[in-house]
């Protein structure tokens, strides 16, 4: 099949409108066989539970065209286990592994020309959506559910690509609470991290990065990413925290750097270690590896490189991650889970 006539290599990372969508609703008991939408709106209950009560949860992954021509979604299967695990913690029904993952395949097959060719750096982004659509006023669960999957080709998170970014310590807000929701995909983390972004970005900050919200000593994440940082004899370090979502990209990376010999630990990071580091960087489906040019902390600033050079770290830990998810070194790990074309 042709691909769409796009410049590949110039998207960002925007909604973009492709051909259909798929939808699945959990009624009665069961869901659903699941259908295909051209429209991108969706006709809603003025009192579904997602409006009103944030009963909505999310996951986002990549397709990948690898060096052999197949179209795979990477771990695919870990977005479906962490879509039940929120799912669970705000009370809302479950979607099982096997229809989360042939929604998937249903909907890239639907929209096979939005797939970016191999070489252009570019991938398809699925969006995955599982909001509660049955009315309710008091505050309880939904007795009616909605599955959603899109995708659109997307480019780099954050503007400047795979060049640096430089982080902001943020105090004064808090992300997520230490036995909240911080480590579940639902929506309301993301609106609570609005403020200290939006602040990061009016101070000249690429984004802000979250310390614990107990103590204000630790180091968190990103507002969409996981953070982690190299020590002095080359260990990857990333912070442990109950209130951190768990990235399958950090998931990858862990088992990347110890195939490297990084000897990787996930452990409380105190702040001050940010000028103890020779590299840092953050990561997610979104943001790949997106390396650390700078984090400003109180009246320091801690530098890992100069200008738009990536660390050596992030650059080799890089190249290896998109080596795997485009199918250029063996998959050792089968994280790669290739989609029957149409
Ligand atoms: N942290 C937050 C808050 C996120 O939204 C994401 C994106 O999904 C990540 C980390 C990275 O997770 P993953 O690598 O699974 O995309
Ligand atoms: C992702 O990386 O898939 C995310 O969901 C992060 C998002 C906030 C853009």
């Amino acid at each position: 099949m042709t691909r769409a006539n796009l410049n590949w290599k110039q998207l960002g990372f925007g909604y973009m409108k492709t051909n259909h969508n798929i939808r699945y609703i959990w009624k009665d008991g069961a869901w659903d066989a699941g259908t295909l939408h051209a429209e991108d709106v969706l006709p809603m209950h003025m009192a579904a539970t997602c409006l009103h009560y944030g009963q909505e949860i999310f996951e986002g992954l990549k397709v990948f065209a690898q060096k052999n021509g197949d179209i795979t979604m990477f771990r695919a299967d870990e977005n479906a286990r962490r879509m039940n695990r929120s799912a669970e913690k705000v009370f809302m029904q479950q979607v099982p592994e096997e229809l989360f993952l042939d929604a998937i395949a249903r909907v890239v097959r639907a929209n096979w020309e939005y797939v970016p060719p191999y070489g252009t750096g570019a991938s398809l982004y699925v969006r995955a959506l599982l909001i509660g659509t049955g009315a309710q006023i008091g505050v309880k669960p939904a007795d009616e559910y909605t599955f959603l999957v899109f995708v659109m080709p997307v480019g780099p998170y954050f503007k400047s690509g795979f060049e640096p970014i430089r982080l902001v310590v943020e105090e004064e807000f808090d992300r997520a609470a230490p036995n909240g929701v911080g480590d579940i995909k639902v929506g309301g983390n993301y609106a609570a991290g609005l403020r200290g972004s939006v602040k990061a970005r009016a101070a000249g900050y690429t984004e802000a990065l979250y310390l614990d919200a107990r103590e204000k000593k630790y180091i968190e994440e990103s507002g969409p990413a996981n953070f982690f940082g190299i020590t002095k004899d080359g260990q990857y370090v990333t912070p442990h925290s109950p209130s951190i979502l768990p990235s399958i990209t950090n998931m990858s990376l862990v088992q990347i750097a110890e195939d490297m010999g990084m000897r990787p630990v996930r452990r409380p990071v105190p702040v001050e270690e940010i000028f103890d580091f020779v590299d840092a960087g953050t990561c997610g489906t979104a943001a790949v590896i997106t390396p650390v040019k700078s984090i400003a902390y109180r009246d320091r600033e801690a530098v890992y490189c100069n200008g738009t050079q990536p660390g050596e770290y992030c650059a080799k830990l890089y190249q290896q991650l998109v080596a795997i998810q485009l199918g250029e070194v063996p998959d050792v790990y089968g994280w790669n889970r290739k989609i029957t074309p149409p």
